[in-house]
C-alpha cells in the first residue's frame, strides 16, 4: 500500500496536532516518549557522525553538505533518496504505522552511518559519548530561528497549534515547544565541545561564507576537497538550489503531513527575516533575555549580515 493511500485509511486526525510528552522536562513528540527507553539504548558506533541542532537551525542544508562531502561532491549520489532516508532522525517515531523510526533505519544501515538529531545535548543517547562520536552541531540566531519554527507549526500537521505569533513567541522562550527551551539547547551543546569531538557551526556564518564552512565541515570529517569540489558544494546546495531539489525539500512527504502551501518547507533562507514577524517590543524584550541567558558562556549570535 503507498503511503498516500495508508494515509487515507488511517484516523489521521488522531495522529495530528497531538500535545507534546515531556522526557526529563524536554517535551517531545508523544511517539518519541513512548519509544524513548530504545532511543536512549541506541547504539551508537565510533564511526557514526551525528548532525545535532535545535529545530529550524539550518540542519537539511548541513546534511546536505555533508553528504556532498562524503560523495565527493557528485549530486547524482545525492539524489539517491530523500535525505530523511539518507540520514535517518534518531528520535522522530512517525504515528503512521508502516513508517520506520529514525532509531530502528539507523539500525539497519551499514557504517559509516550519518544520523540528525535534535535532543538537547543531557538527551543524547550515552553510547555516543562512550564511542567519542563526531558530531556537527548547528546554531542558528533565536530571532529567525523562532520565525522559522512557527511556519513550520502551521505547515506540519505532527507539530501542535502554534496559536498566534505572539503566543508562539511566548512559548518559545517559555521552553514550551517539542525539543524544549533553545538557551538550553545552544548553551548545553557549547559546553559539551570541550570535552567532545564537536564542530560547532553558525547558520549565518554558512550563509555569509558558505565555502569557509564547508571547508571547516571536510576538515572535520577529514575529507580533503579540492577548491572545484568545494564550488560544486556551494553551487549545490546553495538555497534556491536545494528549494527546488525534490531529494532535500520535503515534497516527497504528503501534503496531508507537510502543508507546503501553508508554508514551504525551504521557505526564506535568510539573515533576518525576523524583522518581517517582530515588533519592536518584543524584538527588545528578546535581546535583553538573550543576554541574560547567554551571559558569560561566550556564545554570540549575530540576527543580521
Ligand atoms: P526559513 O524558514 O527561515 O526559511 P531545518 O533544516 O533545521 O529544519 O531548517 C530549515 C530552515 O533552514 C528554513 O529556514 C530553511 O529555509 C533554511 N534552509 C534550508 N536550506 C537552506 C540553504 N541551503 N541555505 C539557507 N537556508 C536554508
Amino acid at each position: 500500500m503507498s503511503l498516500e493511500s495508508e494515509l487515507e485509511n488511517l484516523d489521521l486526525k488522531s495522529c495530528m496536532r497531538k500535545t507534546p510528552v515531556e522526557v526529563e522536562g524536554i517535551p517531545l513528540f508523544s511517539e518519541t516518549a513512548e519509544n524513548w527507553d530504545s532511543i536512549w539504548h541506541f547504539k551508537a558506533r565510533p564511526d557514526d557522525l551525528i548532525i545535532c541542532t535545535y529545530p529550524k537551525a539550518g540542519t537539511t542544508w548541513t546534511q546536505e553538505i555533508v553528504d556532498m562531502i562524503q560523495q565527493g561532491g557528485d549530486p547524482q549520489k545525492c539524489a539517491r533518496a530523500p535525505i530523511y532516508k539518507r540520514m535517518p532522525f534518531l528520535e522522530y517515531c512517525s504515528p503512521i504505522p508502516s513508517s520506520s523510526s529514525g532509531f530502528e533505519i539507523a539500525k539497519t544501515m551499514p557504517s559509516p552511518r550519518f544520523l540528525k538529531t535534535h535532543l538537547p545535548v543531557q538527551l543524547l543517547p550515552p553510547s555516543f559519548w562512550q564511542q567519542n562520536c563526531k558530531i556537527i552541531y548547528v546554531a542558528r540566531n533565536i530571532k529567525d530561528c523562532v520565525v522559522s519554527y512557527f511556519h513550520f507549526h502551521l505547515m506540519h500537521q505532527f507539530f501542535p497549534e502554534p496559536g498566534t505569533w505572539d503566543q508562539f513567541l511566548e512559548d518559545f522562550i517559555a521552553g514550551n515547544l517539542n525539543w524544549g527551551s533553545w538557551f538550553d539547547h545552544v548553551r548545553g551543546w557549547w559546553t559539551a565541545k570541550n570535552h567532545h569531538p564537536i564542530l560547532y557551526l553558525f547558520y549565518e556564518d554558512m550563509k555569509e561564507d558558505p565555502a569557509q564552512e564547508i571547508c571547516k565541515i571536510a576538515q572535520f570529517l577529514e575529507v580533503e576537497l579540492s577548491e572545484l569540489v568545494v564550488n560544486q558544494i556551494v553551487q549545490h546546495t546553495i538555497f534556491e538550489k536545494m528549494k527546488g531539489n525534490p531529494c532535500v525539500n520535503y515534497t516527497t512527504v504528503p501534503s496531508l503531513i507537510m502543508d507546503q502551501t501553508v508554508s514551504p518547507f525551504m521557505r526564506k533562507g535568510t539573515v533576518g527575516d525576523w524583522k518581517e514577524h517582530f515588533t519592536v517590543a518584543q524584538s527588545e524584550r528578546l535581546d535583553d533575555i538573550c543576554a541574560q541567558e547567554l551571559e558569560g558562556s561566550g556564545l554570540t549570535f549575530r540576527t543580521q549580515l
